[in-house]
């Protein structure tokens, strides 16, 4: 159980599974989770927020599982203030060696009027919530969303019920990113020196991005006397995302001059868990997002080249390394062979099977042929186009004829369960005739919500990587994929996203992952 007792250490609660998966489109499927939360239990978060128990049946499993597999973080599943939600966390949390219950009601005026309650009838509420899950389990957090914009006098008030009820962690959330870094330090110091009872908790900060400023002010919350941050791998999260935990983390550990305070994460496993986030979310990270961006440890300009050159230091703050990155970024060739390709990926912070290492070598060389050097980013883009989601639709071939009035016709072939199908299609460019001929192979009406194409790397010959999200009566889907050839890449990723709505469409059918709740709905 987390205590007080070291006043300068930093509790790092991630909620990549929770508030992350949240995000419209970033989804994950169930072993993702699992992965992502071993890989999280694994770097040294202190607190895994797994999910939301009472949301589906998938949520319940998920945290339960995840519950069961921890080896060291805290598991944590969230519940609203009501005994249902509440004792289905409890229940999902039940075999983890330290289980916690995060229960949450919206305090602010505009949050009070969702459930129509009182100030007073919110605060009888709270009481009997905490207390109800206090009996269930000894870890228990308490958030008044919205907390930011809550009236002062009632925030301090609802603090100190639920301190007394039992909370042993009270989380303070800027659910809207409307706070600034000063605010926050200062609403912190302010809850400490006057709620009674509070040296005797644990001040969590809960940020959002909106205003760009979840890092800063996290930190400037620390500096208050917050000792847990809230956060997400890639600052993942509803609207603009949540603080980020290579930020914070990253930040605590270069600026330890001025924020002497330390957390137990191991930073050389940020890259990592950032690559497996971004895949199986389907979020690509910002080229420039800080820590983890693949600009932020690139020096292009001359003046920057030769300062790196005399002294890194000239213009780097923290060393690649720290972060996870290989110094090393020697391209291979398509004379490097299996061994190589398998020290790359261990490098790369990828751990695969020999089976997996079979398939990825046969599509490395293949893309080797085509690329006269194959960088570290190629070989991700590989690995991240090589984990398709069990294949309902497969590409079987595609040529596409382009016009000069901008026209084109796409003649496609696809496996659709087995049997071969194909369709020709014209469209404006080849992008659109190729969707169209997927379309008229296997009719659906999803729509288009994001089309996306990257450069992997430099040169006519770089790799690209496209994304693509599909949303269909409220599901959503993402779909990747990487290729030398632009419309190659985005026949793939359409048919990637399409296969991942295939499965959930299959699991709603089951009523096994339908959503029925969303964290927002407080009735
Ligand atoms: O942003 C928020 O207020 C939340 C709460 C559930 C803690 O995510
Ligand atoms: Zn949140």
């Amino acid at each position: 159980m987390t205590t007080a007792s070291d006043k300068d250490r930093v509790w790092i609660f991630d909620t990549t599974l929770r508030d992350g998966e949240q995000s419209p489109g970033a989804t994950m499927t169930h072993d993702e989770k699992l992965e992502i939360a071993g890989l999280l239990d694994d770097m040294g978060v202190d607190i895994i927020e797994a999910g939301f128990p009472i949301a589906s049946e998938g949520d319940f499993r998920a945290v339960s599982e995840i519950a069961e597999r921890s080896k060291n973080s805290v598991i944590c599943g969230l519940a609203r203030a009501n005994f249902k939600d509440i004792d289905r966390c409890a229940e999902a949390v039940r075999h983890a060696a330290q289980p916690r219950i995060h229960t949450f009601i919206g305090t602010s005026e505009l949050h009070r009027a969702i459930p129509n309650l009182t100030m007073d009838e919110m605060a009888d509420k709270i009481h009997e919530t905490v207390t109800h899950a206090r009996n269930l389990v000894d870890n228990v957090q308490w958030s008044p969303m919205d907390a930011t914009r809550t009236e002062w006098d009632y925030l301090c008030r609802v603090v100190e019920i639920a301190i007394k009820a039992g909370a042993s962690t009270i989380n303070i959330p800027d659910t809207v990113g409307y706070t600034a870094p000063a605010e926050s330090a200062d609403l912190i110091k302010r809850l400490i020196e006057t709620v009674p009872g509070a040296d005797e908790v644990i001040f969590a900060t809960h940020c959002h991005n909106d205003l760009g400023m979840a890092t800063a002010n996290s930190l400037a919350a620390v500096a208050g006397g917050a000792r847990q941050i809230e956060c997400t791998i890639n600052g993942l999260g509803e609207r603009a995302g949540n603080t980020a935990l290579e930020e914070v983390v990253m930040a605590l550990k270069v600026r330890n001059d001025i924020m002497p305070w330390h957390t137990k994460i191991d930073t050389q496993k940020i890259m990592h868990i950032s690559r497996r986030v971004a895949t199986v979310a389907g979020f690509p990270v910002q080229y420039n997002k800080a820590i983890v961006g693949k600009n932020a440890f690139a020096h292009e300009s001359g003046i920057h080249q030769d300062g790196m050159l005399k002294n890194k230091e000239t213009f780097e703050i923290m060393r690649p390394e720290d972060v996870g990155l290989s110094g090393t970024a020697l391209p291979l060739g398509k004379h490097s062979g299996r061994a190589a390709l398998r020290d790359k990926l261990d490098q790369l912070g990828f751990e695969i099977g020999d089976n997996q290492l079979k398939d990825l070598f046969v599509r490395f060389k293949d893309l080797a042929d085509r690329k006269k050097e194959v960088f570290d980013d190629d070989i991700i883009a590989l690995m991240r186009a090589g984990e398709d989601a069990d294949d309902h639709l497969q590409l079987v071939s595609m040529k596409v004829v382009c016009g000069t009035g901008g026209q084109a016709e796409s003649i496609l072939e696809m496996e659709v369960d087995g049997a071969d199908v194909s369709a020709v299609e014209n469209g404006d460019g080849p992008v659109d005739a190729t969707f169209k001929a997927i379309r008229k192979i296997y009719p659906n009406s999803a729509r288009l919500q994001l089309y996306q194409v990257h450069a992997v790397t430099e040169g006519t010959d770089a790799q690209a990587t496209v994304s693509v999200r599909l949303e269909e009566d409220g599901i959503i889907t993402t779909g990747e994929s990487a290729d030398t050839d632009t419309v190659v890449a985005s026949a793939r990723a359409y048919i990637n996203a399409l296969n991942r709505l295939i499965i959930r469409r299959g699991k709603m059918g089951e009523g096994a992952d339908a959503r029925e709740i969303s964290y927002k709905d407080l009735a």
